[in-house]
């Protein structure tokens, strides 16, 4: 499983890219607005420099779907590493549709449910994402969508890959990895949380204590 972060603030991204770990970013407004990205397209820019040859998405906010097929060329203009971030709505699908035919990637997002996943796939998404974190929150079973998306999706051989969204903690990850999601976008902050562990701390500060009695020893 791939993993990319998802978030708009380029301190973060610099970091993570730094870490080697992942391969992608997702973005969405609200990440942007967070992040204070006034000049949201320079953003985008600078973040598919940060993570050279990844996936990038970036989200159209037009209802309607002549008005997210243009945006969606506008930001697809900004980098080939851009992917078009769409909610799953009748507008959308058909955007993601003729930006299929155009060559253009896209990344169908606000997905709750398997039925939805499939309607994605059959219009030519290039990546789905459930949301885990907001289903659980409403005492649905995050997970569980996910499997269930992968499934249908192996199944059918679709060549849309699932990106494993909306993540809280490290046992998302783990969860969408045996799940068989392709991807996990995962916020900074769980991204940190990963590499966590107290028995990797113990030890990286005993072998640190015994190498220096070692010193005096000589
Ligand atoms: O980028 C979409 C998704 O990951 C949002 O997560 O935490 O706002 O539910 P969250």
């Amino acid at each position: 499983m791939k993993i990319f972060l998802d978030s708009a603030d380029l301190n973060e991204v610099q970091a993570a890219a730094g870490w080697g770990v992942i391969s992608g970013v997702t973005t969405n407004p609200t990440l942007l607005a967070k992040a204070e990205a006034r000049d949201f397209k320079e953003v985008v820019a600078k973040i598919c420099r940060l993570v050279p040859g990844g996936p990038i998405s970036a989200e159209v906010i037009s209802n309607d779907t002549a008005g997210m097929v243009q945006e969606a060329r506008e930001l697809a203009a900004i980098d080939p590493q851009v992917v078009i971030k769409i909610p799953v709505t009748p507008a959308g699908l058909a955007a993601v549709k003729q930006l299929a035919a155009e060559g253009i990637r896209t990344n169908v997002t606000l997905v709750f449910s398997t039925a939805q996943a499939i309607l994605a796939a059959a219009a030519g998404a290039t990546f789905v994402s459930p949301f885990i974190g907001r289903l659980d929150d409403i005492g649905q079973n995050g997970l569980g969508v996910v499997q269930e998306i992968v499934t249908v999706m192996n199944t059918y051989n679709y060549p849309t890959e699932v990106i494993a969204a909306s993540i809280r903690h490290p046992q998302h990850v783990v969860g969408a990895a045996l799940a068989g999601a392709h991807i996990a976008t995962v916020p900074f902050k769980v991204l940190r949380q990963l590499f966590e562990h107290p028995l990797t701390a113990q030890g990286i500060e005993r072998f640190q204590a015994d190498w220096e009695a070692l010193q005096d020893i000589k």
